[in-house]
């Protein structure tokens, strides 16, 4: 829907009032290499993507938080005072979230009509939870005119993520929904929450995301446990190391001491993080140097390092990985985001989509019965007020 049908779908629902309506703006993201090593204090490298979610917000001086959206019929009265109940609808839950993140940083949030519009598909891997998270967030700031700078509403929505929705996820979704770039993927140490932006013009190469269909959702999937090993691990190795997070183990290292963990399902996970953290380098290195070859042989090592060692791959997201990396000018495949379904993301040469997408569809289809989608996302810069109507 375009920005003025969506203000008029909004006075259609809550009416005139000489409050101003605001509008504002979130991406999702998808991740080219660097997974699950942002809660082991590693690197990560995202992109904002141009699929995200618009909100409309305005003051309605009540004590009633009311939400809808334009994706679904569905529309809810919250009372203020019972912001802290979790909502039967889950996407529900992200903005309360966030605004429970308000009052306990001291805003006093008021009443508020918001209208949501989002076109990325939930489940699916590309962060709709943190792009719904941060589009709320900045429009609080702005409404009431909080001050906060963007790593403060970057961290508190992640702290809605955990202390809301319960998922204990790392920084990498929140961040580059809040601070991502046109043309550039964003190179992060999670330990430091230094970055830098890399430039990734389409040019002979686009990024091609591909939904396997399956879908996931983080609060019920493996997620958690994962974490959870990770834990396990490091407390295992720092029995002869000095180290506060996985990030800070080198491969070296790593397999120098791998020994000492017994249980080779911990160790296996160690491995992925470890190595994962080594290829975000590289990647970052082969990208800097136009070396996309180089680059599109990390993305396939890092899946294939997801699939045997981290395991959080899943048929649906091996078959298409392997499907597209049989394609004509593609220079690597692998899963993006959390795993266990959802989307992949793929480097392809810009003249060879258009086959890709008619095999990979047809060939995918056949072998598991799901119907994927494709989609050509830009490149995005991150949250902010679009305009104000
Ligand atoms: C999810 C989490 C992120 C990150 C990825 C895996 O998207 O929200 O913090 O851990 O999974 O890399």
């Amino acid at each position: 829907m375009k920005l003025d049908e969506l203000t008029k779908e909004f006075i259609k629902l809550y009416g005139q009032s000489g409050e101003e309506i605001f509008t504002f703006f979130a991406p999702g993201r998808v991740n080219l290499i660097g997974e699950h090593t942002d809660y082991n204090n590693g690197y990560v490298l995202p992109c904002a993507i141009s699929f995200g979610t618009y909100l409309l917000a305005r003051k309605n001086n009540g004590n009633t938080l009311r939400l809808s959206t334009s994706n679904f019929e569905y529309s809810a009265d919250i009372s203020l005072a019972e912001l802290s109940n979790k909502h039967e609808e889950q996407w529900v839950n992200y903005p309360l979230g966030v605004i429970q993140q308000f009052y306990k940083r001291g805003k006093a949030i008021g009443g508020l009509d918001l209208y949501f519009s989002g076109n990325i598909p939930a489940g699916a891997g590309l962060s709709s939870s943190a792009s719904i998270e941060l589009v709320t967030a900045v429009a609080l700031n702005e409404l009431y005119e909080c001050g906060f700078d963007m790593p403060e509403l970057i961290d508190l929505s992640r702290e809605a993520e955990h202390e809301f929705i319960g998922v204990q996820c790392g920084i990498m979704d929140q961040f580059i929904v809040g601070k991502g770039r046109r043309d550039a993927a964003l190179f992060l140490n999670c330990a430091t929450r230094k970055f830098v932006h890399v430039p990734f013009a389409k040019g002979k190469y686009r990024l091609l995301i591909a939904d396997t269909k399956k879908i996931r959702k983080l609060s019920d999937s493996k997620y958690n446990e994962r974490v959870a090993e990770c834990q396990q691990g490091l407390r295992i190795i720092q029995k002869t190391r000095h180290i506060s997070s996985l990030g800070e183990l080198s491969l070296e290292t790593f397999h120098e001491i791998e020994h000492i963990i017994e249980d080779p399902v911990i160790r296996k996970r160690l491995k992925h993080v470890v190595s994962e953290n080594r290829r975000v380098l590289d990647a970052v290195k082969a990208l800097m140097n136009n070396k996309f070859e180089e680059f599109g042989k990390l993305m396939n090592l890092s899946h294939d390092s997801l699939r045997d060692d981290y395991e959080v791959t899943g048929f649906e997201l091996d078959t298409m990985v392997e499907i597209s990396r049989k394609q004509q000018g593609v220079l690597g495949s692998r899963m993006t985001g959390a795993g266990f379904g959802g989307c992949t993301v793929s480097l392809v040469e810009s003249d060879s989509i258009e086959n890709f997408i008619k095999n990979v569809e047809a060939e995918y289809l056949d072998k598991t019965g799901l119907k994927p989608e494709f989609y050509l996302p830009e490149i995005v810069g991150g949250a902010g007020k679009v305009s104000s109507s």
